[in-house]
């Protein structure tokens, strides 16, 4: 999950390096740090935190090299703080490192026993130490896979060389890493976004690659140490995107773009004159799709649960979920006629394609739903579906998650008209609800006022609880796990109906309870199971689409959200809870974009 980056070019680099670290950052803030070639030295300067303090260093004490490597850290390895923050030198070489080495101890304890020394508690202080033992006989490209034959584990590394100041090498196994060109200029980088400014030509290393950039060429080689070509991509320029404009923080940018996010998703989806879905070109023909099996993680497969249920709902095909990094080692048996549908926003997280990779092995086919469709996971797939969100900063994934529930949705109707599962006539009044979202989505941050309100009253909570049923039990999970992210308040997603077998006892005088419960085929039930907990004393913040007068008395608050089509209302639903989350956050002095110990994109295992 951390970030690289790494410039080799005809003039200084540190400036860019520090510009690209802080993109960088939604991977990883705990430390950071870069290392440039300058007077035929090293020159390392390092920082435990955020990148703004390693551009306090720089302007205090330039770094002038024409190549260099950088570094945003989310610990793995040994506390956050300087000596345990990358770049890792030695006299001879200069390593940043994303991934984990898994037998770094074993390399350790083998180094240490022949003399060699080690500064930090990382797993990758091996790697320096690797690469500058095999330099004493080797070349750079020789020592570099030299040392990977010896590694176990994921990576991906950034290396440069005291004595060879002309080239950077990266080498890729499981995680991600980018090549970019320009006019005597050549980078390396954890993603595409982080090298956007200087460049839109990007190629990406498969596992197993490896890269020699000098400012002028880029060589790229295979396992097997044979030089081999890679493709140009050009990425899209996304308006607006990386910018946060008027909004204090990316992530209330996020939220508040989600009526443009989801009304761009839907244009790229639906014709609105044949009234229509543009999905075509199923890996499987729909009618001989057997099952559907969706795999996420997080945010991801929340979306995943509620798709589950539109999938059961609209379509005869039967549907499993699964959490990736579960998925990844169980003993599964694979079925041609299985679709295997994988969420994720970065398109990047190790577990996801780690998961994508086996059904890849296993000979099935594989559908992506990716923000990010330059990323490992898009290009690893047999069919993509972009949720055309734009690049979402705040490491807290909001618009990302409607934007999968919408492609999810949209691929339950269309896969239940293809089969025969609905009428022509269902399926039109379907796609005519799905035009309303935007608006709707519009009058619900209308409620934001009133969720300020009932944010004050999380302040002195020692916990709290998300309860719903049906398709608003995955809004109950997520609701909570955006709370908990943010906010660091413990909180609790579950089922309504469950809350008997022995959560209830968590229940105690004043424990804010917010119930979700649109006015589905659930709804008495739910009210039920809300009486429950009232009785116990839970103060209850009800959220709905019913706009018919309440009997209960003893709720807290209420909030209503717009009433549409009932298959649509986790949408709407979800949104109070992201506000709420946010809001309890802010006045907790939380940083909202960057929870602690979190990091955006999570490659590693
Ligand atoms: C929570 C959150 C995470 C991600 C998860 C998967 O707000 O953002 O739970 O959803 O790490 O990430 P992607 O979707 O990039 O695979």
């Amino acid at each position: 999950m951390c970030g690289i980056i790494g410039i080799v070019s005809d003039k200084p680099v540190s400036i860019n390096i520090i510009n690209s670290l802080k993109k960088l950052e939604y991977r990883g803030y705990d430390s950071a740090g870069l290392a440039t070639l300058s007077n035929n030295l090293i020159d390392e300067k390092k920082c435990s935190g955020r990148v703004e303090e390693l551009e306090k260093i720089l302007i205090k004490n330039p770094s002038n090299g024409n190549i260099g490597i950088g570094h945003v850290r989310w610990a793995t390895h040994g506390i956050p703080n300087i000596i345990n923050a990358h770049p890792h030198s030695s006299e001879k070489v200069s390593v940043v490192h994303n991934g984990i080495i898994e037998n770094s101890d074993e390399l350790k304890k083998d180094l240490e026993e022949k003399g060699f020394k080690f500064k930090s508690q990382t797993d990758t202080e091996v790697i320096t130490v690797l690469v500058t033992q095999f330099l004493e006989n080797s070349k750079p490209l020789e020592s570099v896979f030299k040392t990977l034959k010896k590694l176990k584990g994921s990576f991906a590394l950034g290396i440069i060389f005291k004595n060879f100041p002309d080239i950077i090498i990266g080498a890729r196994r499981g995680s991600p890493l980018a090549v970019g060109y320009s006019n005597d200029e050549n980078y390396l980088g954890s993603d595409s976004y982080a090298l956007k400014s200087m460049t839109n030509k990007i190629s990406y290393l498969d596992d197993g690659e490896l890269c020699m950039l000098s400012k002028n060429k880029v060589d790229f080689y295979d396992l097997n140490q044979k030089k081999i070509n890679k493709k140009i991509y050009t990425v899209s320029d996304d308006e607006n995107t990386t910018d946060k404009g008027d909004y204090k923080n990316f992530m209330s940018k996020e939220i508040f773009e989600q009526s443009n996010t989801i009304k761009k998703c839907l244009s790229e989806y639906t014709d609105s004159l044949k009234k229509d879905i543009n999905i075509y070109n199923f890996p499987i023909e729909p009618k001989k799709i057997n099952k559907i099996i969706l795999i996420g993680c997080g945010t991801a497969y929340h979306s995943c649960l509620v798709a589950k249920y539109w999938f059961e709902e609209l379509t005869s095909i039967d549907t499993e979920i699964d959490i990736a990094s579960e998925f990844r080692y169980r003993n599964l048996k694979f079925k041609t006629n299985n679709l295997y549908i994988f969420v994720s926003q970065s398109g990047e997280t190790a577990d996801t394609a780690a998961a994508l990779d086996i059904c890849k092995k296993n000979n099935v086919k594989t559908c992506s739903i990716v923000n990010v469709v330059e990323s490992t996971i898009a290009r690893n797939s047999d069919w993509v579906l972009p949720i055309h969100a734009g690049p979402e900063i705040g490491v807290a994934s909001t618009k990302a998650f409607l934007g999968q529930l919408i492609v999810l949705y949209i691929l339950s109707l269309k896969l239940s008209i293809e089969r025969e599962d609905i009428d022509k006539k269902n399926y039109d009044t379907y796609v005519e609800n799905l035009t309303k979202l935007p608006e709707a989505i519009k009058k619900t941050f209308k409620l934001e006022s009133e969720v300020q309100l009932i944010a004050k009253e999380f302040l002195d909570a020692k916990g709290s609880m998300f309860l719903g049923r049906g398709n608003s039990f995955p809004i109950a999970l997520e609701g909570a796990l955006k709370l908990k992210e943010l906010s660091y308040l413990h909180a609790e997603g579950y089922p309504a109906g469950e809350m008997k077998h022995g959560p209830l006892a968590l229940i105690e005088e004043g424990l804010p309870v917010i119930v979700i419960a649109p006015k589905d085929k659930y709804y008495e039930k739910t009210l039920s199971n809300m009486q429950e907990v009232i009785a116990r004393g839970g103060k209850i913040f009800f959220i709905t689409d019913n706009y018919n007068r309440l009997l209960s008395t003893n709720i807290r608050f209420r909030l209503r959200v717009p009433r549409v089509d009932s298959n649509l209302s986790p949408i709407l639903l979800t949104i109070p809870l992201q506000l709420l989350a946010y809001h309890v956050a802010s006045l907790k002095n939380c940083d909202i974009d960057k929870p602690r110990n979190l990091a955006k994109s999570v490659t590693v295992e």
